[in-house]
């Protein structure tokens, strides 16, 4: 590896498990990594706390799937950033596709939430990424280009350096077909290289980009080995331990 960044593996639960569920899951999954491994787990709100309880005496960190682009007041059904972080939460997903699909998040929503969250101390893991027809129409990078502009803009290099980027392409995400190693190393790369542009080859060099999309135990080790793609942000393959703590197993192979 030529680079000095870890492998991080982020497993998103999406609306998945109930908070009853969480004991045997960590216990399992503990069993089945290296005490210092340190993996994140995106869980349901209500489900945070007992997350955060059940994982104090664990490298695993617990991230929220989503925050309110509002400060406090009357929003109903809502979550802050505050009260994330109130609660101990130290990361939280923004922009997945799903929230961006099903609730119409814009890149300009995403900012918003990114400065929220970094204002009370908690890292934005970020979602980028491409539609097939966008692909297919040979527009993939000048889109998440695009993406990376707005949705740091007016983020300063420090703020930037506590945030994580997840590349998802649309296409991969539940579908089973992931990008292959190469497309999603060109991907990352070409990100790395537009934050470069924006920011600094230090920052750029610095800063974690994940893939996201149909990553499973099969097809891991050939993506975390690409010099560009510094972990995982896996959905379905993180429901099972035995699955999850493959793909974490492989990112430590790599990191070496
Ligand atoms: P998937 O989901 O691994 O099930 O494709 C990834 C994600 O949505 O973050």
């Amino acid at each position: 590896m030529e680079n000095n960044r870890k492998k991080l593996i982020a497993g998103n639960w999406k609306m998945n498990k109930l908070s009853s569920e969480i004991g045997d899951y960590v216990n399992s999954l503990c069993k089945l990594i290296p005490t210092d491994s340190e993996t994140i787990l995106c869980v349901n709100h209500v489900s945070l706390e007992n997350a955060l309880a059940l994982t104090r005496d664990t490298k695993i960190e617990i991230s929220a799937q989503d925050v309110s682009k509002n400060m406090h007041g009357a929003y109903t059904g809502e979550v802050s950033a505050e009260m994330l972080s109130d609660i101990g939460v130290k990361y939280c997903l923004v922009g997945h596709s799903e929230r961006r699909s099903y609730h119409s998040e814009s890149d300009l929503d995403v900012n918003i939430k990114i400065k929220r969250l970094l204002s009370v101390g908690i890292s934005p893991i970020i979602c980028i990424g491409e539609s097939l027809e966008l692909r297919q129409k040979g527009e993939a990078i000048s889109y998440t280009n695009s993406q990376v502009k707005t949705v740091l803009e007016g983020l300063s290099p420090n703020e930037l350096e506590k945030c994580l980027i997840a590349y998802e392409p649309i296409w991969a995400i539940g579908t089973g077909i992931s990008a292959t190693n190469e497309e999603a190393e060109e991907m990352c790369r070409e990100i790395r290289e537009y934050i470069s542009v924006l920011y600094s080859k230090e920052v750029a060099e610095k800063i974690l980009i994940l893939y996201g999309g149909s990553m499973n135990t099969k097809n891991c080790e050939d993506l975390l080995k690409m010099e560009n793609i510094d972990g995982g942000l896996i959905g379905g393959a993180s429901l099972k331990t035995e699955d999850f703590s493959k793909i974490i197993l492989s990112a430590i192979r790599e990191q070496k």
